[in-house]
């Protein structure tokens, strides 16, 4: 008798959720499958934060609605702010310019409600992370893919997109560290982006949950750090990957006033905050744990050094990019990104998502995610060279 409502009628079930089921499935006929898909990281958060956590959840005031400030605990939020400084030499205010989020995924949707009207052009990049086009849809509003290529480093070519998507698209989503191609921004990008957003009044989502995930002498870099960039930009940004916390639903907004306010209003009509417990957690992570983000790099440097190795010594010519603990490879022989990923899963049992599933753009490619542990990566590997070799 019920009938959903038609907005979801084109929203397609979540590609995680999608290989999620596929994983399960195979596990039940007893498949011993090795998951490279999700950017979930294996290892545990670091003790301070567990410590805090468990301190806090024993303290009952604690247990109350987290309302009393309305864009998260200020003590977070001044944290956050110092985090912002030392870090990426950014000054942002913390009662005006910086908000709470239960992660950068909720930041996304949230960001859709509160900055874009039913009928807008909304610019994303093709490839692109999939949560964006739902937010895009569920505000009333039209993704509009702009195609990052090889060819341009991974970056948008502002350039090419045409006057008249100019004029209707009141937002541009994306993110560097990115997800799913490992490309880096260069200053020089971010000062011609920023240009481009204050010229057509689009508001920029810079989506950054990587920003501490980069390699070979790169430096994490935030969007605000450009001159301008708090008149157009919000930067979204996570505890999930640099504290491996991504169950904990922790994550900030800092930027624009006008769409920090907006995103509160929004948010405080629609959920009720982060479990003051997590919030302090959150603090004990920013005071006590940036030396985990070392020791998580170089975790993360030995993986990528392990996969790439197998790729060249299969042939592949494979250079990696510099950001995030993702590989974005060309499939081999021209082969379409399913049917390569079809291959691994059925030959080797290793999951991968096909590129296709970011974009028309990502046809062509396929992505390996670094958080499993070294082990399981070692027999992943062993199984690619073996099926492929
Ligand atoms: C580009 C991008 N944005 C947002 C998220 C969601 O992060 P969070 O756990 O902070 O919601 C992810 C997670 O994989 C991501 O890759």
């Amino acid at each position: 008798m019920l009938q959903k409502a038609k907005r979801l009628e084109n929203i397609p079930p979540y590609l995680f959720m999608e290989l999620r089921n596929k994983i399960n499935r195979a596990k039940a006929q007893g498949v011993d499958v090795i998951s490279l898909a999700i950017g979930d990281p294996v290892e545990p958060t670091p003790k301070p934060i567990v410590d805090e956590l468990c301190r806090t959840t024993y303290q009952p005031e604690n247990h109350r609605y987290p309302i009393d400030e309305e864009k998260g605990m200020s003590a977070l939020r001044r944290e956050v702010c110092r985090w912002y400084v030392e870090r990426y030499g950014v000054e942002v205010d913390a009662e005006e310019e910086c908000i709470i989020l239960i992660g950068s995924k909720e930041g996304c949707h949230h960001f859709a409600l509160a900055m874009v009207n039913p009928g807008d052009l909304v610019l994303v990049t093709d490839p692109g992370y999939p949560g964006y086009k739902p937010s895009i849809w569920f505000a009333g509003a039209e993704p509009y893919p702009v195609p990052m290529t090889a060819a341009n480093g991974f970056l948008p070519d502002l350039k090419s997109i045409p006057a008249e998507v100019r004029r209707r698209a009141s937002a541009f989503y994306l993110n560097y560290p990115n997800n799913p191609t490992g490309a880096v921004a260069t200053p020089e990008f971010l000062r011609e982006l920023v240009q481009f957003a204050r010229e057509n009044s689009i508001a920029i989502c810079y989506d950054n949950p990587y920003i501490e995930i980069v390699f070979d002498g790169e430096k994490p870099l935030s969007i605000l750090s450009v001159e301008g960039a708090k008149e157009v930009a919000v930067e979204l940004n996570s505890f999930s990957k640099p504290f491996n916390m991504t169950g904990w639903r922790l994550g900030m907004a800092l930027g624009n006033r006008t769409a920090i306010a907006a995103m509160a209003q929004v948010k405080s009509n629609t959920d009720s905050g982060v479990f003051n417990a997590v919030q302090y957690a959150g603090i004990a992570a920013l005071q006590e744990c940036a030396s985990s983000i070392e020791e998580m790099l170089r975790v993360y440097k030995r993986r990528r050094a392990l996969v790439v190795n197998t790729l060249n010594r299969l042939g592949w010519n494979y250079v990696p990019l510099n950001g995030t603990f993702f590989l974005w490879v060309p499939t081999p022989d021209g082969k379409s990104s399913l049917e390569f990923a079809a291959q691994l899963f059925e030959k080797a049992h290793v999951v991968v998502p096909p590129g296709s599933a970011y974009g028309r753009y990502g046809e062509g490619y396929i992505r390996f995610s670094l958080t499993v542990s070294d082990d399981r990566l070692e027999e992943a590997m062993e199984r690619l060279e073996h099926a492929l070799g």
